[in-house]
């Protein structure tokens, strides 16, 4: 199948089976913004659920947050992002389309009459390269005026670093230590684009982990192999990700080292988590702008230092993609194609599908009291509408592990029939056994 053909069946079937929409669709949409349907946000929060299970839940070292989207004007100062978080912009004069200065599509260098557009391709309109920079503005309170002016976030980091203090000092943690936040960012991206891969608003989970100087390279190096783990542990294809060490010109200003982890995309490699070595640049910039000290003290060693900070940066909505990408196939049953998600059950937005053989003899009441019994311990999803083969199709598109039919020994024998979504093998399970079967089967997301 032809790359760019995947993502169109990807993004139809993510429409169709309601994964995902366009933002404001019926108004013609708005650029690289997408919301997710009732499957989409099943998923998407059981990504988020794991990573916050495995961040947070799971280790003794880590607290939560939730900081504000909205911060002071200062913390980007600080951050560097008002003076650095700037794409070089060219735009067409012919055509009026904008680009990277360094898009791969354009010949030439922008501004000189050999550069050719890549979209109308008019040589010499392409303008001289001006820096945009990427924040969201909007203003605080009823006057629009320049000292009002405050940013949508573009990264959830800035708001763990300014809170630093008050997590250390109420959760009692000591250092080494991590702050763990799941919440929006927003991008005014020049080129996003491919689905949900880079769009103007999206999700990150970010993690901050907070070391004594030193001891920092151990602790990146750690946060490698978990992190790697993790994404191996949603099931995806391992020859499918690897690590991307950034060189020197590619390194972001605050990071001593980075490395990140990358997925082949049906439009190439492309980064998913980043992990970063930022050293004691934010809390640095954080102290030096703020004028607060936030240096910690260890009293078993009778110091005072700036912790050096080790960042796990993924977003909710690529591990999203990936997971669907991935999870996509097609294979011919008997002369026809079953489409498949083979999602892991643990992310899968719906568990199970019940479904009574035919509308009559007592079979749709059994049925409804296995999907009541069910649904309250993990999503299902009743279905009595047509072919029993075209009731699991359905399924199978939404990613379903299994389907669970009440046919004409069920109530004589009390058994079900439990087919498997990859296999599409059928066994019988004892009808007070199936809720435990398939939790047994789903895991813990
Ligand atoms: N705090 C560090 C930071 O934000 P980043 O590499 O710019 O680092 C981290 O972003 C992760 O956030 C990326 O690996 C990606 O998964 C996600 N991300 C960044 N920009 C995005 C966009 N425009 N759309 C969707 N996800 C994005």
């Amino acid at each position: 199948m032809a790359d760019t053909a995947l993502m169109d069946k990807l993004v139809s079937l993510c429409k169709r089976r309601g994964f995902v929409f366009q933002s404001s669709e019926i108004y013609g949409g708005l650029g690289s913004v997408w919301d997710y349907g009732p499957l989409g946000v099943e998923l998407k929060k059981n990504v988020k659920d794991r990573w916050w299970s495995a961040m947070v839940h799971a280790r003794d070292d880590i607290e939560g947050l939730d900081a504000a989207i909205l911060m002071h004007p200062r913390v980007w100062e600080a951050s560097g992002h008002v003076s650095g978080f700037t794409d070089p912009l060219v735009d067409c004069r012919h055509c009026k389309n904008r680009f990277r200065a360094d898009d791969p599509r354009i010949k030439g260098t922008p501004g000189q009459p050999d550069a050719q557009c890549p979209v109308c391709g008019s040589r010499g309109t392409l303008t001289e390269p001006r820096m945009f920079n990427l924040m969201f503005k909007t203003f605080m309170g009823p006057v629009e005026e320049q000292a009002a002016i405050v940013y949508l976030r573009p990264e959830t980091a800035q708001g763990i670093y300014v809170n630093y203090l008050n997590v250390l000092q109420s959760s009692r943690q000591k250092i080494p230590f991590g702050i763990a936040q799941v919440g929006k960012a927003f991008r005014n991206e020049i080129t996003p684009g491919n689905f949900i891969f880079r769009t103007r608003e999206f999700e990150q989970m970010e993690m901050q982990f907070f070391v004594r100087p030193g001891t920092d390279a151990e602790w990146f190096e750690r946060w490698r192999e978990w992190r790697m783990g993790w994404h191996h542990d949603l099931g995806l294809t391992p020859q499918k990700l690897q690590w991307h060490q950034h060189g020197p010109d590619e390194l972001a200003h605050y990071a001593r080292a980075a490395f990140d982890i990358q997925y082949e995309f049906p439009f190439g490699w492309q980064e998913i988590e980043g992990i970063h070595n930022r050293g004691d640049f934010d809390l640095g910039r954080h102290q030096e702008y703020s004028g607060k000290k936030l240096e910690y003290f260890d009293q078993a060693a009778n110091d005072r230092f700036l912790p050096f900070i080790v960042e796990t940066s993924a977003g909710a909505d690529r591990v999203t993609l990936t997971l669907l990408v991935d999870a996509y196939r097609e294979e011919t049953v008997e002369g026809e194609t079953r489409v498949v998600l083979g999602l892991h059950p643990a992310v899968a937005p719906i568990k199970a599908g019940v479904f009574p053989l035919v509308k009559k003899d007592g079979m749709p009441e059994l049925a409804t009291e296995l999907y009541r019994d069910l649904k309250r311990r993990f999503p299902a999803f009743y279905d009595d509408s047509g072919a029993i083969g075209r009731r699991y199709r359905r399924m199978d598109e939404a990613g379903t592990p299994f389907g669970i039919t009440v046919d004409g020994e069920t109530a004589s024998e009390r058994t079900v029939t439990v087919r498997h979504r990859d296999s599409m093998v059928q066994e019988r399970v004892g009808l007070d056994r199936v809720a435990a079967y398939i939790e047994e089967r789903i895991g813990r997301t």
